[in-house]
């Protein structure tokens, strides 16, 4: 994607805040005072985020993806290439941060019934992110993929995820039995030095493997080759979305909220959240931008969801992030939101221009409630809808307010991303929490290889053989 610095600007996504202040919200809104009297916490974070820029030992290496990967990019095309000419299908095996990135790319960028188009009208084979261990799914993959013509890239930092090592372990298992040498059809995404995945690929005698550095936690991972070979193969320019994420991080470098998106949007979150606003609804106005929400509510969750600051202070911070997709909750959730309890944030995401228009054709002329809609395009509906829907939760004084795309394509969802990975980098410096680590996901982590009977976690076996199920609870 070549880009004039004309089209650039014409690409730069803007947030929307006129429905979280209290000029539209009356008293429930945001005033200028209340956000005058948190420009000094913004200017600290926004201080905090740049002085720890790239710093591995932070985990704040994800700052300088969208600049430090052009070797990496070089060769994650070759591969793709090579990928796309030997092979049906691609599986990415993984989760949580490892899975969240690829499906939503996926989504995002490429044709929603991708996999039914023919060969020749999709740009790369078959794709699945398989991110969870229901037995079921694993068996019905299988019954539609043939493991001999299918590239597995396994995605695990630590190479010590339950999830991803059983579906490492069935696959190889049936490599094996199909007499395919295991090193040609599976690529590992995983740390440098450190991880099973790394022992695995020396017993194999090298497997094509993808770092991912130290300081580049998963949650933070998709603009690294967790998010950039999977893309590469389907077809995604991954240099305009490193590009996009360049330019909305170039965007975000002052510390003046009315001049850094990013840092706009963590205020208004954090202003809402003290105010307990504890939920923060993401509703995309896109199909294509419908996994987004998955991978957003991750990247929020996780991140802000802490008991302790970093000065080792008690505290329970985070919004919880709740999925909706527009149109098609607003038959569903819309309801709650603008009557229920004064508990939430709604965010848009808003497209300007969708890649298609699908006019409506006139026609039951004689039934005017049903007329109406002849010769409007479904785009000038979904529109419609969004922006009545956002009048209907102003009206309502509910906080809302709006991140305009105008496109879905590589660049505006570079930016994006960009845009909510510094948002919560900054949310998480207002509160002074260690925004990358996730010692809540680690304890369920560590429970289960207690119950499967890892070795080395026999104490926590019998704690947890001890606490339930309890049958004086059992109804
Ligand atoms: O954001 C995170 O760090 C987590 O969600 C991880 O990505 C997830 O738990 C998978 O871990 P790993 O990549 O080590 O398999």
């Amino acid at each position: 994607m070549k880009l004039t610095e004309e089209r650039r600007k014409a690409l730069r996504i803007t947030v929307d805040y006129t429905n979280m202040t209290d000029k539209y919200l009356g008293d429930k809104g945001i005033s200028e005072k209340t956000l005058s009297a948190n420009k000094k916490l913004a200017k600290s974070a926004h201080a905090y985020v740049n002085a720890n820029r790239g710093k591995d030992e932070l985990f704040m290496g994800w700052t300088e993806l969208p600049y430090n990967q052009n070797e990496i990019v070089a060769d994650i095309l070759e591969t793709a290439k090579l990928i796309r000419k030997k092979f049906d299908a691609f599986v990415v095996l993984g989760i949580g941060g490892s899975a969240l990135g690829p499906s939503m790319a996926f989504t995002a960028l490429c044709h929603l019934h991708y996999n039914d188009l023919p060969k020749s009208k999709r740009k790369g084979p078959k794709f699945y992110v398989e991110d969870n261990v229901d037995p079921v799914r694993m068996k019905e993959l299988l019954d539609v993929i043939d493991v001999t013509k299918t590239c597995f890239n396994v995605i695990s930092k630590s190479g010590a995820t339950s999830e991803t090592m059983a579906q490492y372990l069935i696959i190889s298992d049936l490599l094996k039995k199909a007499g395919v040498n295991i090193r040609e059809n599976v690529i590992f995404t995983t740390d440098a030095k450190r991880g099973n995945l790394v022992k695995i690929s020396k017993e194999l005698g090298g497997v094509k493997s993808y770092v991912l550095s130290d300081g580049v936690g998963g949650r933070f991972s998709e603009l690294s080759p967790v998010g950039l070979l999977p893309a590469a193969v389907v077809g995604i320019d991954i240099k305009a979305l490193l590009k996009g994420a360049a330019y909305m991080d170039k965007l975000c470098k002052s510390s003046d909220l009315a001049k850094n998106p990013a840092l706009l949007s963590a205020t208004l979150q954090y202003i809402a959240m003290e105010d307990g606003k504890n939920i923060g609804v993401l509703m995309p106005y896109s199909d294509n931008l419908r996994y987004v929400s998955d991978w957003y509510a991750q990247l929020w969750a996780e991140s802000l969801g802490k008991n302790v600051t970093l000065d080792k202070k008690p505290c329970h911070v985070g919004q919880t992030p709740v999925k909706a997709l527009g149109v098609t909750d607003q038959h569903s959730q819309v309801q709650l939101y603008t009557e229920g309890p004064y508990d939430k944030v709604v965010t848009f995401l808003s497209v300007g221009s969708y890649k298609e228009k699908t006019p409506i054709p006139h026609g039951c002329e004689n039934i005017p409630d049903v007329a109406f809609l002849g010769g409007h395009t479904m785009e000038e509906l979904i529109q419609a809808e969004n922006k009545a829907t956002a009048y209907a939760l102003t009206k309502a004084g509910r906080l809302n307010y709006t991140i305009n795309l105008p496109e879905v394509n590589e660049f505006t969802l570079g930016q994006l991303l960009f845009f909510f990975e510094l948002q919560t980098a900054y949310a998480g410096a207002m509160y002074n929490i260690d925004t990358y680590n996730q010692p809540g996901v680690e304890a369920g982590k560590k429970a289960t290889f207690a119950l499967l009977g890892k070795p080395g976690y026999e104490l926590q076996r019998n704690d947890l053989a001890k606490a339930s199920p309890d049958p004086d609870y059992i109804v």
